[in-house]
């Protein structure tokens, strides 16, 4: 099948899939041809979908095997590879609103973080609720040729508890049990990694869950991370995300970071996260 494709911004960056229906299983050559799209284009948006837990994750399994939350209260009972972001919580989950509010790239303080997440909206505020995604590709390419020759070589340390080392609040995040911060020492990536599949260059650092630069002086390391995080924030970069209930919004945590966005919180917000394995940023 040929995917229809509708770009929704000027750049490659974010692309509209108009016929494919999550519903029903992909063929191969779907799947491939989505792959593909992910590749070149960094997020895929699909509207209008009406899928149940099981078909959002056998959808997500054309893409990889799926990675299981270490915040294992968030996870819906009957469906681990499911992250219930709900702000009601949903069959006994912990109720998160705005837990992703800071940018970051999905679980990069693991050593092989997860190449992809799609997130599906059940119940959306009518207004407010946006999720921000920023283009690391550009971000990268934007950068001058002495900040390029700088970055090469550095590595940044990422933990899962940065946000609460380096901001002294961690969002909504519930602090570990000791046997969940054994999920997630602290690991270190390059700070420009190579996309795998892409063979672009892509900025890899991010607000949430970089504590500093490996080498460098934690104030130096962190003045550099935080001149980084502004600089791949400019609006240029970024595409913002208003969800309607039945989107399923397909990104590449390879080549992006996203935030999420406050809203009015008497209104209930209901999504579902699966996440995709990845590789080992080189
Ligand atoms: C996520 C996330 C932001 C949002 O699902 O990984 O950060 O707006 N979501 O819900
Ligand atoms: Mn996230």
């Amino acid at each position: 099948m040929t995917l229809s494709l509708k770009p929704m911004t000027t750049t490659s960056f974010v692309t509209e899939v108009v016929n494919v229906d999550l519903s029903q299983p992909v063929d191969a050559a779907t799947a491939s041809a989505l792959r593909a799209a992910i590749n070149q284009h960094s997020i895929l948006v699909f509207r209008g979908q009406t899928i149940d837990n099981d078909q959002h994750v056998a959808f997500s399994r054309n893409f990889g095997d799926l990675e299981i939350h270490t915040v294992k209260q968030y996870l819906l009972p009957d469906y681990p590879e499911i992250i219930a972001l709900a702000n009601r919580g949903e069959n006994g989950t912990t109720p998160i609103d705005n837990g992703g509010a800071y940018w970051h790239t999905d679980i990069s303080y693991k050593a092989k973080p997860p190449m992809g997440s799609l997130l599906y909206s059940l119940e959306v505020p009518p207004e407010g609720g946006d999720t921000l995604y920023a283009d690391m590709y550009a971000a990268y390419d934007a950068l001058s040729d002495a900040m390029k020759e700088n970055l090469e070589g550095l590595r940044a340390v990422h933990g899962y508890e940065a946000r609460f080392s380096r901001m002294g609040e961690g969002g909504k995040r519930p602090k570990l049990s000791a046997e969940q911060l054994a999920e997630v020492p602290e690991v270190t990536h390059p700070i420009v990694r190579t996309h795998p599949e892409s063979g672009r260059k892509a900025l890899y650092v991010n607000e949430g869950f970089t504590l500093g630069v490996e080498g460098l002086p934690l104030d130096e390391g962190r003045d550099l991370l935080d001149a980084l995080n502004a600089h791949a924030t400019q609006p240029q970069f970024i595409y913002a995300h208003h969800w309607r209930a039945g989107d399923l919004v397909f990104w590449d945590n390879r080549a992006t970071m996203h935030c999420a966005t406050d809203y009015d919180t008497r209104y209930a917000r209901t999504m579902h996260r699966t996440t995709i394995q990845g590789d080992i940023p080189v």
